[in-house]
């Protein structure tokens, strides 16, 4: 109820006015005593779960994207999500593609954005992160992503230079190879580039005394194939997790007319049209591995339904971006008890 209200003054400004105007003043509203309790819970709500050798407090986490530069982690960790993944960042700050970027496609329950990586850059991030007061039981994830005018050929220098500065500060890493807003990225999903990047990034993890949990976020328009290919390095690379699935290119799933969806221009699709790509991608991944390796799921997720079903289709954890901003902080409160 508070929340629908809130999100109808939100929606009646542009998308990423309303994301930077949401997060300062839910810090605002946190320093006003009592009336943070209206949408904050109690620590580490739910069931803990083990996953790549790391305690989760719950199975819900906030996906990649929505804090950037990891400066919102106490604010969202009070919502209830057990694990925050920061980023996309990259080593050098970046500005992203020009405005309008972000755009809400409300009888669809969707987002299209075509950001490009805009952030602050990984020094700011490990700042930011080396004065941190983490909160309790939460972890938190980096995800990691090349600059727009580093080549393909040497993508895996920006990846590690992103690594070592917040290996000391993140509990675990996501390779996103799957942005569809940085041009050529998604080709990093090909059998050598990706198996480059990933020995690249463990001979890099072996250094580090205590190594940690890589995760590799992979794109819902990948063929059958070129699944079973990813899941074979993912597996020969003794990766962690896969994440799944990044946005899509797809349009189909989209009820406006085709002029309407083509004025929008390039961009990824998140939200419900996703949900059912997502989904079939997580049961492929989950069947052809057996269980040896654990898939989080992400695409869609937005009730206790779509939830379960990801669970059921043999997802270890989930998380959200597009169902949180349309739902808001209880549905995180719901899914925290999955
Ligand atoms: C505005 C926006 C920005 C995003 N930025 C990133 C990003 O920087 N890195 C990344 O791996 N995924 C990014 N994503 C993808 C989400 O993490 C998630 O994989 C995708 O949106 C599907 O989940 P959803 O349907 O719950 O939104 C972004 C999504 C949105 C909507």
């Amino acid at each position: 109820m508070l929340y629908s209200l809130f999100r109808r003054l939100m929606f009646s400004l542009e998308p990423e006015t309303a994301h930077y105007l949401t997060m300062d003043l839910l810090r605002f509203g946190n320093k006003i005593p009592g009336l943070s309790a209206a949408w904050n819970v109690e620590a580490n709500q739910g069931k803990p779960v083990r996953v790549a050798g790391l305690e989760f407090p719950n199975k819900v986490g906030l996906a990649a994207g929505f804090d950037k530069n990891g400066q919102w982690i106490p604010e969202l960790a009070a919502l209830g999500f057990g694990h925050i993944e920061i980023g996309t960042v990259t080593p050098k700050p970046q500005p992203g593609n020009p405005r309008p970027r972000l755009f809400r496609l409300k009888e669809d329950e969707a987002l299209l954005n075509r950001l490009g990586f805009n952030n602050q850059g990984v020094s700011a991030m490990a700042g930011r992160l080396s004065h941190l007061q983490k909160p309790k039981g939460l972890i938190i994830g980096g995800n990691l992503g090349k600059n727009k005018d580093r080549p393909n050929e040497e993508a895996e220098l920006d990846y590690a230079e992103s690594f070592r500065a917040l290996a000391p500060w993140v509990d675990y890493f996501t390779l996103n190879v799957s942005s569809p807003n940085t041009p050529g990225l998604r080709a990093l999903q090909d059998k050598e580039p990706l198996e480059r990047l990933l020995k690249h990034l463990q001979a890099e993890n072996e250094r580090l005394a205590q190594p940690k949990p890589l995760f590799l976020k992979i794109a819902p328009d990948l063929t059958l194939e070129q699944l079973d290919e990813v899941l074979d390095l993912a597996l020969s690379c003794k990766l962690s997790a896969l994440v799944a699935t990044n946005t899509t290119l797809s349009r189909k799933e989209l009820s406006g007319s085709a002029a309407s969806i083509e004025a929008l221009g390039a961009g990824g699709i998140s939200g419900k049209p996703l949900r059912e790509k997502s989904l079939q991608v997580l049961k492929h991944l989950a069947k052809q591995s057996d269980g040896k390796i654990p898939i989080v799921a992400v695409g869609g997720i937005g009730s206790e339904d779509s939830a379960k079903a990801a669970l059921d289709a043999g997802a270890s954890l989930f998380q959200l971006y597009t169902g949180f901003i349309y739902h808001g902080p209880a549905l995180v409160k719901r899914l925290a008890k999955l």
